[in-house]
């Protein structure tokens, strides 16, 4: 079997993260898909939500297991047998950090990390992007899953 993971902190999913994890889906067996929590940042969305979230929108690659986890990402691949952290690059201003992480990741354990170059569609988008446009009422539907639109919609008072 094949693994791979993409990581994030997935705050929440977003077209681009969907975009990524799709093509990561056809070049492994299972991908997994792990919610690093991060316990400094206080997110949108509960962890539990971005999890739900997630399943709801990757129900159709029949290949993903979704999951979230507080600790090195190199200890969630370890205890798994995942030997690759699949990554989008959106841009040059991305490299320099994911190189960082890439080189850190392998030097601890020997994790790869696998870098995929985003769709154009979706070079600027983040999640922090997407929550800060939705907060003042701008129109974020061409950048996230309809089911993510609708927990926004839900989540953020209205402007
Ligand atoms: O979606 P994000 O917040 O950009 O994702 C960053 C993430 C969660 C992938 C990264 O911070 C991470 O891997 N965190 C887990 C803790 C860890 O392993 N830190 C050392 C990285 S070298």
């Amino acid at each position: 079997m094949r693994r791979a993971v993409c990581p994030g902190s997935f705050d929440p999913i977003t077209n681009g993260h969907l975009d990524i994890i799709g093509r990561a889906s056809k070049l492994y067996d299972v991908v997994h898909v792990a919610v690093m929590i991060n316990k400094s940042k206080q997110g949108l969305f509960t962890v539990e939500e971005r999890l739900d979230l997630i399943r709801e929108v990757t129900a159709e690659y029949g290949n993903i297991e979704i999951e979230a986890f507080h600790g090195l990402l190199v200890d969630f691949c370890k205890q798994r047998d995942i030997p690759a952290i699949v990554k989008g690059l959106r841009a040059v201003s991305d490299f320099d950090y994911e190189l960082q992480m890439a080189q850190m990741n392998i030097g601890l354990s020997g994790v790869e990390t696998l870098f995929v170059p985003t769709n154009p569609t979706y070079s600027f988008l983040s999640s922090s992007l997407v929550k800060e446009v939705a907060t003042w009422g701008g129109d974020v539907a061409h950048l996230v899953p309809p089911q993510v639109l609708s927990a926004l919609t839900d989540r953020l008072p209205k402007p």
